[in-house]
């Protein structure tokens, strides 16, 4: 019989993933006989950990800060996600190469898809934050069909850098202007660290968004941020962020364990009782 197929997620420091709960609860519920374990991999093993997939000791793994780059550009070949992102976050291997794809624009869209019904029928998104989540992002709303996609972020050169990358429908624009831009958008994503717990909240006037208007956010913790609940004061319909994480595994547990796996209630409740329990100690 073949060994149990095994996975990981590595990055550096690792302690704080969630990636390992997740894949457990899939394999247990599937009764797939298989590993997925979390791997601290300092910058300079990470080539070795590379030898060791293409050697078979690995199915594959996702990558996490900060080998996202070095997967990137050390796979053999990537997927499309990968190559729009410029980042890779999945590695398997396919008739002996290594292959490094991208889930995190899938996993975006295929939350909205389950939690914020209509979110592709928008023209205009407004993106606050030019990060390595927002470059995610961008590609999920281009896919989606958005026409117009205004980026706003403290550090302009970054939005510049962002929306050169995606060509004319992308508009760069100091973070001073998002209050302007919110009564054009139809969608409205958070993706800075504003409002995670320990940060400063995201303070922005939504009263002036247009009629059916929407917000989204890719902070989790807590669920329902300052700018969710200031979104939904202001009657614009939101959907938190946890199931972007959820659903960004699924593609990659199917690579390596053979099953589509599905993002559902019982895998939301068994992730927000372990953030329920690192968060109050
Ligand atoms: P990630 O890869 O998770 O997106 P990142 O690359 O560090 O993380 O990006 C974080 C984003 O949050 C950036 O857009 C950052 O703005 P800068 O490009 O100006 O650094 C934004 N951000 C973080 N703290 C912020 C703050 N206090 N006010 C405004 N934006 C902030």
């Amino acid at each position: 019989m073949a060994d149990a197929p095994r996975a990981f997620v590595a990055g550096h420091p690792i302690g704080h993933s969630r990636s390992p709960l997740i894949h457990s609860e899939w394999l247990t519920r599937y009764g797939i006989d298989g590993v997925y374990s979390a791997i601290d991999v300092a910058p300079h093993d990470f080539p070795a950990l590379l030898v060791d997939i293409r050697a078979g000791k690995w199915a594959g793994g996702n990558v996490t800060i900060p080998h996202k780059e070095a997967a990137f550009e050390r796979a053999d070949n990537r997927d499309e996600a990968a190559d729009a992102i410029g980042a890779v976050n999945t590695l398997w291997v396919e008739n002996g190469k290594l292959i490094g794809g991208n889930t995190d624009a899938y996993g975006f869209a295929a939350n909205l898809d389950q939690r914020l019904s209509g979110w592709r029928d928008g023209e205009t998104a407004l993106v606050l934050g030019a990060g390595g989540a927002s470059r995610a992002i961008v590609h999920a709303l281009l896919e989606a069909g958005y026409r117009r996609i205004d980026i706003a972020n403290r550090t302009l050169a970054r939005a510049e850098q962002l929306a050169a990358r995606f060509g004319e429908k992308v508009a760069a624009h100091y973070w001073n202007a998002a209050d302007d831009l919110i009564s054009s958008a139809n969608l409205i994503v958070n993706t800075t660290s504003l409002g995670m717990v320990g940060q400063p909240p995201l303070e922005l006037d939504l009263g002036s968004a247009p009629v059916g208007a929407m917000a989204t956010d890719i902070v989790y913790v807590p669920l329902e941020t300052p700018f969710l609940r200031s979104a939904a004061a202001a009657g614009l319909k939101t959907c938190d962020g946890l199931g972007m994480l959820l659903h960004q595994a699924a593609p990659g547990f199917a690579r390596w364990f053979g099953r589509f796996p599905e993002v559902d209630e019982d895998l939301r409740a068994v992730v927000l009782s372990d953030l329920a329990s690192v968060h109050a100690r």
